[in-house]
């Protein structure tokens, strides 16, 4: 028992001493464990002269909470300068460039469709959709093409067994808009058309803005004007446009509208870019529209030949290849 403070010392200095927490572990197991010096003070009691055991009991005791704070003490001073190394060793050099995220962008089909929508809102246009599973009812038949009507031949309509066909235009909107609604009639109609053709400016599939505007004693001059005022707004100027007489089951008069086309070598020719006419009395009339009553005008436009002319973009393929370094000139404009 006299030599009780000076074990203490020595356990506190070997405490004091531990330089990680599993040195620390074999100090206490040494002073404290099952087999450790303290411990087995404590077990020599019982040999004890009972007048004396008392005391030591409590002397003993009181030793090892000495070692026991002293121990936590350490324990938390060690966690302490392990997190203070750590954080010394993964310091952030905040003055480091931060990593690039690369922006995406609208495609330039999608930007082109957008502004086209979004020039004839302005004027209350609205928008009306239909589905490009279309049938042979909508496509055709109610826009005027008599069953064996050579036009039908012009559309290399792609079928599906049931007689259903991927749309050929966006004109079949046109009735499934009349069959909806009563004039005044004002919408436009964007999606996706297809048709068995693919080379040097054609695609399986592209892209129409068809348009619809029906009320009374609508002009093929309210034709004309609107257009020309959506080319000047489209391209940022005044550009010319030309109208050609042309042929259609669903218009009458019909036309296809041309306009300037800078070629790189700094001549101009004309380019197609929609087709357009007067609603013919049979579309009226399958639209449940009454032809004594109420006039109309029609117009469908080519999404890709706008997006071509606005971009300055000569080989439509391009659109469609997904390159993204083709693709990422567009993504801020
Ligand atoms: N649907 C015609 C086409 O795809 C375009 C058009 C639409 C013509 C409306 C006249 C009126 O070629």
């Amino acid at each position: 028992m006299n030599e009780l403070d000076q074990l203490v010392e020595q356990a506190l200095a070997a405490i004091d001493a531990s330089a990680d927490n599993n040195a620390l572990e074999e100090v206490r197991v040494s002073w404290l464990g099952k087999k450790g010096q303290i411990t087995a003070l404590l077990k020599s009691l019982g040999a004890m002269d009972p007048g004396e055991r008392r005391e030591a009991g409590q002397r003993i005791n009181r030793a090892k909470s000495t070692l026991l704070d002293r121990l936590n003490e350490r324990r938390q001073h060690l966690a302490e300068i392990e997190l203070n190394q750590k954080l010394a060793s993964e310091t952030i050099d905040v003055t480091l460039p931060g990593r690039q995220r690369v922006g995406g962008g609208i495609h330039p089909i999608s930007r082109t469709m957008e502004r086209i929508i979004r020039l004839f809102r302005q004027v209350g246009f609205e928008v009306a959709e239909g589905p490009e599973i279309e049938s042979d009812h909508y496509n055709f038949e109610t826009l005027n093409f008599p069953p064996h009507h050579p036009a039908r031949a012009m559309h290399d309509t792609f079928y599906f067994e049931d007689g259903h066909l991927l749309r050929t235009h966006t004109s079949p909107v046109q009735i499934r808009v009349m069959e909806k609604s009563a004039p005044p009639i004002r919408i436009i109609a964007p999606g996706k058309v297809f048709r068995a053709d693919s080379d040097q400016t054609h695609t399986p599939v592209f892209h129409q803005v068809e348009g619809l505007v029906i009320g009374r004693n609508i002009t093929f001059a309210d034709l004309k004007g609107t257009l020309q005022e959506f080319v000047n707004q489209f391209f940022e100027e005044e550009l010319p446009i030309r109208l050609r007489p042309s042929y259609f089951p669903f218009t009458e008069p019909s036309a296809e509208v041309d306009i300037p086309w800078r070629k790189a070598d700094g001549s101009t020719s004309w380019l197609e870019v929609l087709g357009c006419g007067m609603v013919h009395p049979n579309v009226l009339r399958a639209g449940g529209v009454d032809p004594e009553q109420f006039t109309g005008y029609a117009f469908g436009m080519g999404v890709e030949r706008f997006a071509m002319l606005r971009y300055g973009v000569n080989d439509l393929r391009q659109f469609f290849e997904n390159d993204v370094r083709f693709l990422q000139q567009f993504a801020r404009r």
